[in-house]
């Protein structure tokens, strides 16, 4: 018998309180260094949190938005990212912000064009 642990069901299958949760890096620095508060990231939130609530979509088994910290990826910067299927975003403007709440959060369509390069990091 191997001690190999069994493999488990990928996130997207697996029950969780909330059906998506996206999360908006919201962090400023005050050093002279770049952070996403400098590119609209807190319009970017409320965009997403004020669309979610007129689309019904917001609540358990739903979809919840929450405002993070640095989220280590500063460099493509303003970033957001959904659980459960862990897909960073880059976005510009409020269009950007609508076209993940209908086409991901909504309907559970990767947004291709504002997927953060896998490449930039800090
Ligand atoms: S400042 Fe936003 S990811 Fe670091």
């Amino acid at each position: 018998m191997s001690d190999t642990p069994t493999p488990q069901p990928a996130a997207a299958d697996a029950p969780g309180y909330y059906r998506r949760h996206i999360f908006f890096c919201l962090n400023e620095r005050t050093n002279g260094e770049d952070s996403c508060a400098h590119h609209r990231a807190q319009q970017g939130f409320d965009r997403c949190k004020a669309q979610v609530k007129a689309m019904g979509l917001a609540g358990p088994g739903q979809v919840r938005v929450n405002k993070a910290g640095c989220l280590d990826r500063c460099a493509a910067g303003p970033v957001a990212v959904v659980y459960p299927e862990g897909v960073w975003y880059t976005y510009v403007d409020e269009s950007d912000i609508d076209e993940i709440v209908t086409s991901h959060l909504r309907d559970g369509q990767v947004v291709e064009r504002l997927r953060t390069p896998p490449e930039l990091g800090r």
